[in-house]
């Protein structure tokens, strides 16, 4: 028997990575799973994969930036598999570039697909939710309240994103929705480290301030995104929960125990 046994969950983004994982997780705790991302041929691939292990899931080819696309996703998905009791908004895109030579484009690009895509996902989702008790999550990032140093396009919009999440629980709480994001931290074996700490130095040091003095796992953030969307968290709305080692507290490379 799984935990989440007859539930419906969507993620958006989820043909790699830690969305991936999140989706694989729901699946084999016994959801019925529709993932999306914009390649057809990757979000297929993903698909088969979590069918050979077992889960009941469905792949569509769509862009968080398209509102409309995402509308007859989210009723395909609707009529194969009833309302959604868990939604996760994870696509995002990130590159490390100096502020003064990103092209303008280049910073809306990044917007859009984290912040105008989280909003889109959530937006274009509302009729197709179950209400009283969908569990909605955003995958943010540390970026979203610690400025760094060549992405203020993925800072900006992570920030965003966190708003999302607060503005929607708040407006759409008496509609018994919960809506809460999830900021993980480095995590391993993920297109976004390898595109932020690409080197076994970078990465080395990067370890080093982290509290718990390691990556996380993607399953890490998965079971983060179980716990957040069952019963046990029946009272937890508007809230950012950090999964992260620690990063969020900042630099702890001088604090060495005895
Ligand atoms: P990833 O494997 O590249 O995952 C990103 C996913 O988004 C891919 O499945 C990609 O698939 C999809 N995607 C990109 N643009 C899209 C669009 N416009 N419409 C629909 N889907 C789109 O990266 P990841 O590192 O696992 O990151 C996943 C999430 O975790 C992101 O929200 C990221 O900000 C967050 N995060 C990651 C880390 C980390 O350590 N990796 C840390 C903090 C936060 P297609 O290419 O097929 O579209
Ligand atoms: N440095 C500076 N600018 C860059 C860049 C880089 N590394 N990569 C892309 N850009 C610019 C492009 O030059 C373009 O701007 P321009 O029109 O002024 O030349 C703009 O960004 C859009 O690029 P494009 O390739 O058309 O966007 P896309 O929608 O096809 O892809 C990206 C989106 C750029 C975010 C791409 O990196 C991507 O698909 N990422 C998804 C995977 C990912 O980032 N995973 C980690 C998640 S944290």
């Amino acid at each position: 028997m799984g935990r989440y046994d007859g539930k419906t969950v969507f993620v958006a983004g989820a043909s790699s990575g830690i969305n991936l994982a999140i989706a694989r997780e729901f699946g084999l705790e016994g959801a019925r799973v529709s993932i999306v991302s914009r390649s057809a041929e990757k979000i297929a691939s993903a698909a088969a994969d979590l069918r050979a292990e077992g889960v009941d899931v469905v792949g569509y080819d769509c862009d968080v930036r398209d509102h409309a696309r995402l509308e007859e996703v989210f009723a395909e998905a609707h009529k194969r598999f009833g309302p959604i009791d868990v939604l996760v908004s994870g696509a995002a895109g990130n590159f490390l570039a100096p502020a003064f030579k990103m092209s303008a484009n280049a910073f809306k690009t990044v917007v859009d697909i984290d912040l105008l895509g989280t909003f889109n996902v959530f937006h274009a989702s509302f009729e197709h939710l179950r209400k009283p008790g969908a569990a909605l999550i955003a995958i943010t990032a540390g970026q979203a309240v610690h400025p760094m140093a060549f992405q203020v396009h993925a800072c900006a919009a992570k920030a965003g994103v966190n708003m999302v999440v607060k503005c929607l629980a708040l407006e759409w709480g008496p509609a018994g929705i919960r809506v809460n994001g999830i900021s993980p931290g480095p995590i391993a074996d993920t297109e976004g480290m390898i595109r932020l700490a690409a080197d076994p130095e970078a990465e080395a040091r990067l370890k080093n301030k982290l509290a718990l003095r390691d990556y996380g796992t993607k399953d890490d953030v998965a079971k983060a995104a179980l716990y957040l969307a069952s019963e046990d968290a029946h009272y937890v709305t508007g809230t950012i929960l950090n999964v992260d080692g620690g990063n969020d507290l900042g630099d702890a490379s001088a604090n060495c125990l005895p």
